[in-house]
């Protein structure tokens, strides 16, 4: 990896499958950046922890992510994937940063609000200090752009603030970095409450697609997604977030834009319309559920590319954690 490409971060929290949402939304993107930067994809299982795991589900489900991130196109011979605790130094310097990072600021994080309102019996101080972790994740290898979910924007912009107070109190130590955000796609919301992005958390039958679900259920599920009273196909976010929803998934599957798909439909109601939909995303997911089983059949390939991930991650980590640890007044080892 020459040293002369931009660098990309990112993480997913290995706490559940991967969802249509996150495909389209992040990942569906990354294959294709591998030629233009340097890029790292962690799975973010000390993040994961700030919500309480079942042990044995947490170690499947980070198998089957990386299985799946490689299914999804990521080439490991020309990305680094790795596992967050692989490379102690993220929580080394999730630490230090954690020290230059405010309780005010901290509190002002709306997904430490949400989280906090919908967990009432535990919130931990590793949900409330999670954003100087996450801090350390980009920062530490000195990530040029950061592929993120309207969601976590605000996290890479504590980031960008615990970046810029570090390096004006002991001169030029981290890159700042961007956040990078796609365009359509960006935001792919729940087929039963259209008004809430598509998540792992909700509750609701047929409302999340994930990325091995079987093709009938996939069907089944777009067949009944929340539409609207009215009939007619067309991008309105505000007024009919369900179809526009649909339109968004759609146009992103079948690489349509939204007028050719308002005129495809028009008067054909919403029935035609939701099976068409349905067939894009089986179609798109077919190839991608077919290698990530046939990768998760074979641990020993999986165990290589993690490890040879972690190993590659940690040269670059230690090398600013190093840095770190000398302009802040540790005696050097
Ligand atoms: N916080 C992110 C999420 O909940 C996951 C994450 C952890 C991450 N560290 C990161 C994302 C660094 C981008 C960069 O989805």
């Amino acid at each position: 990896m020459s040293d002369d490409k931009k660098i990309i971060l990112s993480g997913i929290q290995p706490s559940g499958k991967l969802t249509l949402g996150s495909y389209l939304g992040a990942i569906k993107n990354w294959a294709e950046l591998a030629d233009e930067y340097d890029c790292y994809y962690m799975l973010a299982d000390l993040h994961a922890i700030t919500a309480r795991q079942d042990p044995a589900e947490l170690r499947r489900t980070t198998l089957e992510q990386i299985a799946q991130y490689v299914a999804c196109g990521l080439d490991p011979e020309k990305n680094t994937i790795f596992i967050q605790s692989h490379v102690p130094a993220h929580a080394e310097l999730g630490w230090v940063l954690s020290c230059y990072t405010m309780f005010g600021e901290l509190s002002r994080m709306t997904q430490f609000k949400d989280k906090s309102a919908k967990n009432a019996e535990n919130i931990n101080a590793g949900l409330f200090t999670y954003p100087a972790l996450m801090a350390a994740d980009i920062l530490i290898y000195q990530a040029d752009l950061v592929p993120v979910g309207d969601d976590q924007k605000q996290h890479v912009e504590i980031c960008r603030d615990i970046a810029q107070r570090f390096n004006g109190i002991y001169g030029e130590t981290f890159k700042i970095p961007e956040p990078f955000i796609p365009k359509v796609g960006a935001r792919v919301m729940s087929l039963q409450e259209p008004e809430n992005k598509m998540s792992k958390s909700d509750k609701t039958a047929g409302g999340c697609i994930y990325l091995l679900d079987k093709p009938e259920d996939i069907l089944r599920a777009f067949k009944r997604a929340v539409t609207d009273s009215d009939t007619v196909v067309r991008y309105d976010p505000a007024n009919k977030p369900g179809v526009s929803n649909l339109m968004q998934i759609y146009a992103v599957c079948a690489g349509k834009t939204f007028a050719e798909i308002e005129n495809a439909f028009a008067g054909k109601g919403y029935g035609d319309f939701k099976t068409a939909v349905g067939e894009a995303v089986v179609e798109t997911l077919r190839p991608i559920r077919e290698k990530a089983l046939e990768l998760l059949g074979d641990k020993a390939y999986l165990e290589g590319i993690y490890k040879a991930g972690a190993e590659r991650a940690a040269r670059t980590a230690n090398r600013t954690l190093s840095k770190v640890y000398k302009k802040v007044g540790f005696v050097a080892k």
